[in-house]
């Protein structure tokens, strides 16, 4: 069986990619105080029972824990709006609003643009001789995607992946109890492109306020709850959240699933030959290489997970990278079979922070994948030039992949 972690080179952060895991599916860490929970079914209750575990983990960073010396605050972090941070009934309100503007409808008519688009940034890197697919294809397809859907010039996209890399391309870890110089520098760099970010999607919404036009972010700023419109803050960290979540998962998942069909060339060989395998081909990638492989929750009162009693305003990692390869749910987790079926993997979430995204991440994923497979044949990493994998223990993707 080809060794996936060998093979490329992965790096130790990817914990949960090894198996078997010898403790057992709920463990406390004393040294970071976070729990963390591994197995499908303890993650499944976490999932469904938002009441007990809560997605508020701002609640219980400690106020010293923000950069000191600088010139902002917690307060200055409002998360007012930020979905994936919100409880009901909140998060239903706000979500039902957003489902509005971001409908399927909308996302089924974007197949044609993305697939033009795909095949206009493989035209210009083909010129350029070689294909690198993060920077030629897998990051910007889905950036220019999402930025003209908010109605965001998709030319600062530079400044976008400045942005998003300070957010995500930390290898520091996550501790409640002790934080290195390394990761009060990643917090601080963190927090100013966080800051940066919110300030230039404030411009653009208060400018859709004076001159609606035909595009998400107005959407938005005319969207209604409860009969009273959304406040811009609110709009700012919904429409951050979009801009973030839609461009780095999506570049995940592509580079993932062509690093399978190279590991694997008899799937590739099939899938070329079927089409209609590749729906099954992007579902066991998420499970394979789960894109997202840890989410945050904090435990709102006492609760028992897997015989483990948790107390009440703990900061839980709820770790699906690994209940994708929990073996009670998944024979055999280790081989890549984009057959299963059912393939109920966690990589979109599961429950009501399900992935909004989803019906959009698996259309591009579905269209990029067709055109990548029309124009290479076969599709194939090159082995002069190791891939380079993103250090986040809670981020599966390559930030550099080069075909031969
Ligand atoms: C392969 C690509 C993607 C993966 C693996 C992924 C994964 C996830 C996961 C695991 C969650 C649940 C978070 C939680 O429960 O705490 C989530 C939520 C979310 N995703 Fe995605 N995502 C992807 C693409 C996208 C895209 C393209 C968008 C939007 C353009 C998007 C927007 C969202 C939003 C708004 C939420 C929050 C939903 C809520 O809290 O109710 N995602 N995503």
């Amino acid at each position: 069986m080809v060794d996936i972690i060998e093979r490329y080179n992965i790096p130790p952060q990817k914990f949960w990619l090894r198996e078997p895991r010898a403790t057992g599916p709920v463990q406390f860490d004393a040294q970071s105080g976070l729990w963390n929970v591994y197995g499908y079914p303890e993650l499944q209750e976490i999932l469904g029972d938002p009441a007990t575990f809560s997605s508020d983990t701002m609640r219980l960073v400690p106020k010293d824990a923000m950069p000191a010396g600088d010139d902002f605050s917690l307060e200055d972090f409002s998360m007012e709006g930020f979905l994936p941070q919100m409880d009901p009934p909140e998060h239903g309100k706000l979500r039902k609003l957003a489902a509005h503007a971001f409908t399927p409808k909308v996302i089924a008519g974007l197949e044609p643009t993305i697939a033009a688009l795909t095949h206009e940034l493989l035209d210009a890197a083909g010129g350029r001789g070689r294909l690198e697919l993060v920077t030629d294809l897998a990051y910007p397809l889905p950036v220019i995607v999402i930025a003209d859907l908010l109605g965001v010039p998709s030319d600062d996209r530079p400044l976008f992946k400045r942005w998003a890399d300070a957010m995500f391309e930390r290898d520091g870890g996550v501790s409640l109890t002790e934080r290195s110089e390394k990761q009060e520098a990643e917090a601080r760099s963190s927090m100013n492109a966080w800051k940066e970010m919110a300030a230039y999607l404030a411009g653009h919404v208060a400018e859709r306020r004076r001159r609606p036009r035909a595009d998400l972010l107005t959407k938005l700023v005319e969207a209604e709850v409860d009969g009273a419109r959304l406040p811009d803050a609110q709009v700012v960290n919904f429409a951050t959240v979009l801009l973030l979540a839609g461009h780095i998962t999506t570049t995940m998942l592509l580079g993932n699933t062509v690093l399978c069909l190279d590991a694997f060339p008899e799937q590739q060989a099939r899938a070329r030959a079927d089409r209609s395998l590749i729906p099954g081909l992007i579902e066991e990638s998420l499970r394979y290489l789960t894109p997202f492989a840890g989410l945050a929750r904090t435990t709102t009162r006492e609760t028992t997970l897997g015989g483990v009693t948790i107390p009440a305003d703990q900061f839980v990692m709820v770790w699906i990278g690994a209940a994708n390869r929990d073996p009670r749910r998944f024979p055999e987790p280790a081989v890549f079979d984009p057959g299963r079926d059912p393939n109920p993997h966690l990589g979109f979430g599961r429950g009501i922070h399900f992935c909004m995204g989803a019906p959009l991440a698996r259309l591009e994923g579905r269209v990029a994948l067709n055109i990548l497979l029309d124009r290479f044949d076969p599709l194939r990493t090159d082995p002069g030039d190791p891939v380079d994998f993103l250090p986040s223990p809670t981020m599966t993707g390559v930030r550099r992949l080069t075909l031969a």
